[in-house]
């Protein structure tokens, strides 16, 4: 049972990334296995509406950037937590065209626990996570959450460090991620399995 955890930041260990490692380190003591991959700094392409990723099983179109990589892990991985930098109260450009092509060309997350943690200096953090937590609630994810919204406060790791609650936020995320994927284990050891779709009933409103 593995969790990907996904930083957004352009800085692999800034804030973002140290709020991601508190979770993953209660994740760890619950004996889930982890993985944290950074986007890094190349350039991530926006989605182009191409479509091609409709006979593309599970890739994008664009083979030259991290986005079809992380498809991959994402196919092996039992839950997700995305974390990003606000930027002007959103999520980061780069983080925003990962999820719109990750959530469009990877349907690889259905049924899958997934949750969404923010850092910012001061503020935009309920803004950016409710973006985030959008690309879950249209994926069938269970989202998961803690004592409170997810997101921590600094401008460098060592200001976040000084934000106790918002590692305990993390720590609370991780224990219940852990939980979480133990009880559909264990669900799934007793015979419960994901619910079968209905066919997809889609209704544009000007049609
Ligand atoms: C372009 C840009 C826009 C930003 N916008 C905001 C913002 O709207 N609100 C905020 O509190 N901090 C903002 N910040 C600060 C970052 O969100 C903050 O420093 C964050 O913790 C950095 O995380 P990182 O070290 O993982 O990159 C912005 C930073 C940049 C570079």
């Amino acid at each position: 049972m593995k969790v990907l955890l996904i930083n957004g930041s352009p800085h692999a260990r800034g804030c973002t990334y140290t709020a991601l490692a508190e979770a993953e380190k209660v994740l760890k003591e619950e004996g889930i296995e982890t993985e944290i991959v950074s986007i890094g700094t190349a350039p991530i392409r926006g989605c182009i509406a191409c479509g091609k990723c409709r006979q593309l099983e599970n890739r994008c179109v664009f083979d030259d950037d991290i986005v079809n990589r992380i498809i991959i892990k994402a196919e092996d991985a039992a839950g997700f937590i995305f974390g990003s930098p606000v930027y002007y109260a959103s999520a980061n450009g780069a983080m925003t065209a990962l999820m719109d092509r990750l959530f469009y060309a990877g349907k690889v997350f259905a049924h899958k626990p997934g949750a969404c943690v923010v850092s910012a200096r001061r503020a935009g953090t309920t803004a950016a996570l409710d973006q985030l937590n959008k690309y879950l609630m249209i994926s069938g994810m269970p989202v998961v959450s803690s004592q409170y919204w997810n997101m921590v406060h600094g401008n460098t790791p060592e200001e976040v460090a000084q934000d106790l609650e918002g590692l305990q936020i993390m720590r609370t995320l991780g224990r219940n991620m852990a939980w979480l994927l133990k009880s559909i284990e264990a669900g799934r050891q007793a015979g419960i399995e994901p619910p079968v779709p209905e066919a997809f009933e889609r209704t544009n409103f000007i049609r």
